[in-house]
């Protein structure tokens, strides 16, 4: 099958500071990776070459069976739908489906598939109420949502996301975590990038992490966030959930707050079971 995103050997600088050095790694149709590391890592480079908005120095970055390298970003958008790290300072139209309305049209589908794209995505977000408002009178995080349903309407078959959740309170990143588990069921790839360890240990399950450029680990998330030694020198804190499951020796190690408190339950049971 056809990698929905391959990196190799990708090289960027900015003048002569170095912001990636040889990374390579794919992501298959319906994989969720999140992409890690500390402030400065590369994150955002590696998600401005993906969307064509910088080139490589060196390497290829393929998405499907397009180089980058020749094609634009309108027409990238084709396959890749992207927000950046202060999309909410980008929206520029008056309301948000008119927001939400210009990738679709950009990609020059008639006004009906228009219109059905733009309702479900507002929908997957629980932004329909806010349609008919000025994205500027909404707060910060409901303008993210906003760029969110805008690359969600798109309907790619990659998804790459700087920060979507920086800012979101707990029930908002709720609604982003299912919109994207819903378009990666449908097939999409997902690159998130994230400090938010705790939402990616519910949503992702593939850990990229960038050192300085480099690609420092490429594994299962859940195993990597089980492993608090590892993560301290790569910047990361592991989430509550998971340092909570290793302080109690949680069998399994689970980082996911269903799978731990499933986990507790058994533990309790187990431990009432001689005085039934
Ligand atoms: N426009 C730019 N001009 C010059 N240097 C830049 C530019 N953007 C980023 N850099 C440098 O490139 C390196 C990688 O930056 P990048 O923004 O990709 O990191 P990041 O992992 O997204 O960090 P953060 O977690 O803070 O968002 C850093 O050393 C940064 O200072
Ligand atoms: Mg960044």
């Amino acid at each position: 099958m056809t990698d929905a995103l391959r990196l190799e050997r990708v090289s960027f600088a900015y003048g002569d500071v170095t912001a990636l050095a040889e990374v390579s790694f794919a992501l298959g149709p319906g994989e969720r990776a999140a992409l890690l590391g500390r402030n400065g890592a590369g994150k955002s480079t590696l998600v401005r070459l993906v969307t064509g908005l910088r080139r490589p120095a060196a390497g290829s970055i393929w998405v499907e069976d397009w180089d980058t390298r020749d094609r634009p970003p309108e027409q990238l958008a084709r396959r890749v739908g992207s927000m950046f790290q202060y999309a909410d300072q980008q929206l520029f139209a008056r309301t948000v489906r008119d927001d939400v309305s210009f990738g679709p049209r950009a990609l020059g589908f008639a006004a009906p598939e228009v219109q059905q794209r733009v309702g479900r995505a507002l929908a997957a977000l629980g932004l329909e109420a806010h349609a008919a408002h000025h994205p500027y009178d909404l707060p910060p995080a409901f303008r993210k949502l906003a760029a969110l349903a805008g690359a969600l309407a798109l309907e790619p078959r990659l998804l790459v996301l700087d920060e979507p959740t920086a800012g979101l309170d707990r029930a908002l990143r709720a609604r982003v975590a299912s919109a994207l588990l819903e378009r990666a069921a449908a097939g999409a790839a997902l690159l998130v990038v994230t400090h938010d360890l705790a939402f990616a240990a519910e949503t992702l399950e593939r850990a990229l992490v960038l050192d300085r450029g480099r690609l420092a680990c490429d594994e299962p998330l859940a195993g990597l966030l089980a492993a608090p030694p590892r993560l301290e020198p790569l910047g990361l804190a592991p989430p509550a959930v998971a340092a909570l499951s290793r302080a109690l020796g949680l069998p399994g190690a689970p980082v996911r707050e269903a799978d731990a408190a499933r986990a507790l339950a058994r533990v309790a049971a187990g431990r009432r079971a001689p005085l039934d």
